[in-house]
């Protein structure tokens, strides 16, 4: 899967292009494995233009309020994701975790929302610069998936996004992802959680490093951040997948 994450970027004249762009440059098979993920106030127009041009691609919300808070200024929950036509959420994203403070009680209620509402979950979980060189990672990650061990899903995915390679330019190296990646799915599959859909990498990637981070074997899915915002730069990501 190639998550297009769009952060605090776009307008709707970004939208139609890139939309319009990724339709005419990868075939149904192709966009069927694109999930875009813009910010909320979009994903309504995206719906739209999606079913207009006749594309295979999935939508996604960048965020989600658990529905047991209702009401809460502000606030969107599942059902209203679900109504606006995104089939996934991400949850879990370490700036959400460090700029608003979420901390794992307020993710777990998360996930349990999306999963009440049917939304598909794409988890985030990464360590930070200092506790990859205090060698704590794999302490980290097992204990960031364990909300994960303990929610009731539907289908899921974990995407593992070393906090420090996150919009630094450079991805983690190769041997650095495949040996978390083999930690993260041993520890996942250990869980025997029926929806489990694999790690997918998120990181700085761009098409000049995609193509050896999807050799690595534990590697199911790209989640792209500054890289998506580009159609054409989005479209040789997901072509250099062969
Ligand atoms: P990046 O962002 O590709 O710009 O590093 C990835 C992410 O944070 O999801």
């Amino acid at each position: 899967m190639f998550i297009a994450n769009w952060k605090m970027n776009g307008s709707q004249s970004m939208l139609s292009d890139w939309l319009e762009g990724v339709g005419k440059t990868l075939d149904k098979s192709l966009q069927k494995q694109c999930l875009l993920c813009p910010p909320v106030c979009f994903l309504s127009e995206a719906s739209q233009l999606i079913s207009k041009y006749k594309l295979n691609i999935s939508l996604g919300a960048q965020n989600i309020d658990p529905s047991s808070f209702s009401p809460i200024t502000g606030g969107i929950d599942g059902a209203m994701l679900r109504s606006i036509g995104s089939e996934f959420v991400i949850i879990g994203h370490s700036e959400r975790r460090d700029i608003f403070k979420e901390r794992d009680s307020l993710l777990l209620e998360k996930l349990k929302s999306a999963s009440e509402d049917g939304l598909k979950v794409i988890f985030c979980i990464g360590e930070s610069l200092k506790e990859k060189e205090e060698n704590q990672t794999a302490k980290v990650l097992k204990q960031q998936l364990q909300i994960v061990k303990n929610a009731e899903l539907n289908e899921f995915m974990i995407a593992y996004e070393p906090v420090w390679a996150i919009g630094s330019g450079t991805a983690a190296n190769i041997d650095y992802i495949n040996k978390v990646h083999r930690e993260i799915s041993d520890e996942v599959s250990s869980y025997q959680k029926e929806g489990f859909l694999g790690v997918s990498y998120g990181g700085s990637v761009d098409s000049s490093s995609s193509k050896d981070i999807l050799l690595i074997k534990g590697v199911q899915g790209l989640l792209i951040g500054g890289a998506s915002l580009q159609y054409q730069e989005f479209c040789n990501i997901v072509l250099s997948n062969n």
